[in-house]
């Protein structure tokens, strides 16, 4: 049977250690780029400045054939946003950053999404302090001897407590010298278990929560994951490695 999680060395956790510090670095850098009138290309080509100046290397382009630095998704896109020319930022949008750094041989992949504006209005706010809230739970709930579905249950709770619903068809994952390995860690219970938690195990937890419909649909150019219903999305994403002690979260700066 294929190995269904990845233990990884010490030497190998330096590395993705480095490479998830870089994107972390880079992730907030480019959030302070996103204001009102810059199109979404800008901003990708600002992340890619950002990412070599850090020495890494953009891990998302060319991934299957992906043509962007990083991932950017303007409100009722979900996730795997293409930057484009065209897409101009406006106040009172949110917009996800999902940013991937390779780093000698290390992997490191983080999102968040802001906003755009002073303060949001009720709705956004409950969006993204659930999909945030979400992501902390589930990071606490990454312990040695907890099981995979212990991180997606404690992120479905804070999905319900906000009424807002949790996409089902994408999924964190295993991250470290691939950028998706096994296990799949999904934001909602399933059937499975899943793995045990070992130390040396990374994993990339990434709510993605809906304020409408959980369903979701890939637009035409083959990546932009969009909303059924056209209402909003957020994303956020954080690395972490378990431990013997309490998780460590590898993209907090
Ligand atoms: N960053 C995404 C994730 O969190 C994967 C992006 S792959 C790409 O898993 F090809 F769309 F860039
Ligand atoms: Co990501
Ligand atoms: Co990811």
């Amino acid at each position: 049977m294929a190995r269904d999680f990845v233990i990884h060395t010490p030497e190998e956790i330096i590395r993705i250690k480095e490479a998830a510090k870089r994107a972390a670095i880079a992730r907030d850098k480019i959030a302070e780029y996103v204001r009102p009138g810059v199109s979404t290309k800008e901003l990708d080509m600002i992340a890619g400045e950002i990412i070599a100046s850090l020495g890494g290397r953009c891990a998302f382009l060319n991934y299957h054939g992906y043509p962007g630095n990083i991932c950017i998704s303007v409100n009722d896109e979900v996730v795997h946003g293409i930057p484009s020319m065209t897409r101009i930022i406006k106040e009172g949008d949110i917009v996800s950053l999902d940013v991937g750094v390779e780093y000698e041989g290390g992997i490191g992949d983080t999102a968040r999404t802001v906003y755009v504006g002073q303060e949001p209005p009720e709705d956004i706010k409950r969006l993204l302090t659930a999909t945030e809230e979400s992501l902390e739970a589930g990071l606490k709930a990454a312990k040695v001897d907890n099981s995979v579905r212990s991180i997606s249950a404690a992120i479905e709770a804070v999905a319900r407590k906000y009424s807002v619903a949790v996409v089902r068809d994408f999924v964190g994952h295993g991250c470290g010298t691939k950028l998706h390995e096994p296990p799949e860690v999904p934001n909602y219970v399933t059937l499975r278990k899943g793995p045990v938690l070992q130390p040396g195990m990374v994993l990339a937890i990434e709510p993605m929560f809906n304020l409408g419909t959980f369903k979701v649909f890939v637009r035409g150019d083959g990546w932009t994951v969009c909303t059924k219903d056209g209402k909003m999305s957020a994303h956020f994403e954080h690395m972490v490695l378990i431990t013997n002690e309490q998780p460590e979260v590898l993209t907090r700066v």
